[in-house]
């Protein structure tokens, strides 16, 4: 499909994250040599920046399957120990939301990660008797939104740990490009970065506003989408000049208009503005924060000077 050939499938085709892409290229290229498996990868950092992406490409160039799972979707040990025993030499098992998987599933996954090994429990009460079996030599990928909350046992467990950066807007024209010659359709240079400027930093987002904007060029009847086309389009789904959308006004000016700039706790702001604390703080704050329009504090979130002055507001004088 058109949406799966998005996805680069080589190092080579992917765009930015250079630090990351040097890293595993060589170390991709030592495992290989030594005809062992990558050690285990983990790939933290907000969403749609490319974890699975990234993982796929590992698999792919380590010449493995790529197996796909998430923390959230095995809830006993015996779910994961089915996935494990299934899994062939020099296969790339990917964990997406992986500090998401119960503890009592976590124990499974360390004999596995250190030692290719799969302890299994036999019967119960005086009977029950542990049996070790061999698992081939894999790789784990693990993603995160946030390396903060995966166990210190689990995370000490990965050889290879990767933070993605939010994309420049250059790499980001670049994706915007090659996504356009994928979808088959011209697009002015003004226009791409337009795009690629408004995405916060993210190939996900750059990817589904171009389609967007490739709707309205389309009813228009324009053969090369234009920069005015691409800023109609973006403002119709108010995504403003710095890239900021709906939830992003909602949260900055939630503080701004009921407590007056903060600091005010994540909780208080979620019950505000009726957005989950968890996509506040793994989708929208990391962000915010880069950008410099909030700040946290040990007394919570402040919207800084910069956040008052994109919505060309007076700075409230503090008590
Ligand atoms: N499409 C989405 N993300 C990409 C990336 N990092 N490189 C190339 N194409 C992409």
């Amino acid at each position: 499909s058109v949406e799966l050939s998005l996805r680069p499938q080589t190092l080579a085709q992917y765009i930015g994250q250079s630090k990351t892409k040097e890293n595993l290229r060589i170390f991709i290229e030592a495992a290989r040599m030594r005809n062992e498996p990558l050690d285990h990868v983990l790939l933290y950092g907000p969403p749609g920046l490319g974890k699975t992406t990234l993982a796929s490409i590992i698999a792919s160039e380590m010449g493995g399957q790529f197996r796909t799972t998430a923390g959230p979707a095995i809830e006993r040990a015996g779910d994961l120990a089915a996935i494990l025993s299934s899994l062939e030499a020099g296969d790339v098992l990917f964990i997406d939301e992986i500090h998401r998987l119960p503890r009592s599933v976590e124990e499974v996954l360390y004999p596995a990660m250190e030692d290719f090994c799969l302890d299994i429990v036999i019967g119960s009460g005086s009977e029950a008797r542990s049996i070790r079996l061999d698992l081939p030599p894999f790789t784990l990928v693990g993603a995160t939104t946030r390396a903060g909350l995966l166990s210190a046992p689990l995370r000490d467990r990965f050889g290879v740990l990767s933070r993605l950066d939010y994309y420049t807007t250059e790499d980001l024209c670049e994706i915007v490009k090659r996504t356009s010659e994928i979808f088959d359709v011209e697009i002015d240079e003004q226009a791409a970065v337009e795009v690629a400027r408004r995405s916060r930093g993210t190939p996900r987002i750059a990817n589904r506003l171009l389609k967007r904007v490739r709707d309205i060029a389309q009813v228009k009847g324009e053969d090369v989408i234009s920069r005015e086309t691409t800023d109609q389009a973006l403002n119709m789904l108010q995504v403003d000049q710095a890239g900021l959308d709906h939830v992003d006004h909602k949260l900055l000016l939630g503080i701004m208009d009921h407590f007056r700039g903060g600091p005010v706790g994540l909780d208080t702001i979620s019950a505000t503005i009726g957005e989950e604390s968890q996509t506040i703080e793994d989708v929208y704050e990391p962000f915010l924060l880069q950008k410099g329009f909030i700040q946290r504090t040990p007394r919570g979130r402040l919207v800084t000077h910069l956040a008052y002055e994109h919505f060309n507001r007076e700075v409230p004088g503090r008590e």
